[in-house]
C-alpha cells in the first residue's frame, strides 16, 4: 500500500460557507494525516500555474475569478492511496452528479463552486504540492505518538 501525499484545496466557496472544519473533519475521521496546512490568497498567476491544463479552456476565466475570489486552505494529505481515496471522497466534479456521501455530493449543486480540489494522480500531486508548499513547510511525524502517550 503506497503512502502517498496529495494536494488538497478547500476552495473559496468552502471558506465563505464556513465549512473548513467540516471538510477537515472528514479527512481526519478517515484516518489520513495532515502533513501541511495553510490559508492563502490565490493570485491570478498562481491560478494559471495550478490550472495549467485548463488555461486555454473556455471556462478558465470564470474558474480564475472564482479561485481568486477569497482565500483557500491548502493541505497536503498523506496516507495509503491518499490520492485516489481523496478523489473518491470528493466525488464527481459537478455537485449535481456527485454521489451523496461525497463532499461535493453532500454540500453543493455547482460544477464550478465545488468546494474542494484534489490532485488527480501521482504526476499531478508531484507537480501541485510544490506550487503551494516549500519542503520545510511539510511535517514528518508519527500518528501513533498520541496513542502511545495515553
Ligand atoms: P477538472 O480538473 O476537470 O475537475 P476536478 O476538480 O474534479 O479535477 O476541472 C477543474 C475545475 O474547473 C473544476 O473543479 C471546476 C472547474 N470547471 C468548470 O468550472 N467548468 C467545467 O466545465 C469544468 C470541466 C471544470
Ligand atoms: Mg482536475
Amino acid at each position: 500500500m503506497p503512502q502517498e501525499q496529495t494536494l488538497i484545496l478547500f476552495k473559496p466557496d468552502a471558506i465563505q460557507r464556513r465549512l473548513i472544519g467540516a471538510l477537515l473533519s472528514r479527512i481526519e475521521n478517515k484516518g489520513y494525516k495532515i502533513a501541511g496546512l495553510k490559508m492563502l490568497q490565490v493570485t491570478p498567476e498562481l491560478a494559471r500555474k495550478h490550472y495549467e491544463e485548463h488555461v486555454e479552456k473556455p471556462f478558465y476565466p470564470h474558474l480564475e475569478s472564482f479561485i481568486t475570489s477569497a482565500p483557500v486552505v491548502a493541505l497536503v494529505v498523506e496516507g495509503p492511496d491518499a490520492i485516489s481515496v481523496m478523489r473518491t471522497m470528493m466525488g464527481s466534479t459537478n455537485g449535481r452528479e456527485a454521489n451523496p456521501g461525497t463532499i461535493r455530493g453532500d454540500y453543493g449543486t455547482s460544477r464550478q463552486m465545488n468546494l474542494i480540489h484534489g490532485s488527480d494522480g501521482p504526476e499531478a500531486a508531484k507537480r501541485e504540492i510544490p506550487i503551494y508548499f516549500q519542503d520545510n513547510e511539510l511535517c514528518e511525524y508519527s500518528l501513533s505518538l498520541a496513542a502511545s502517550l495515553m
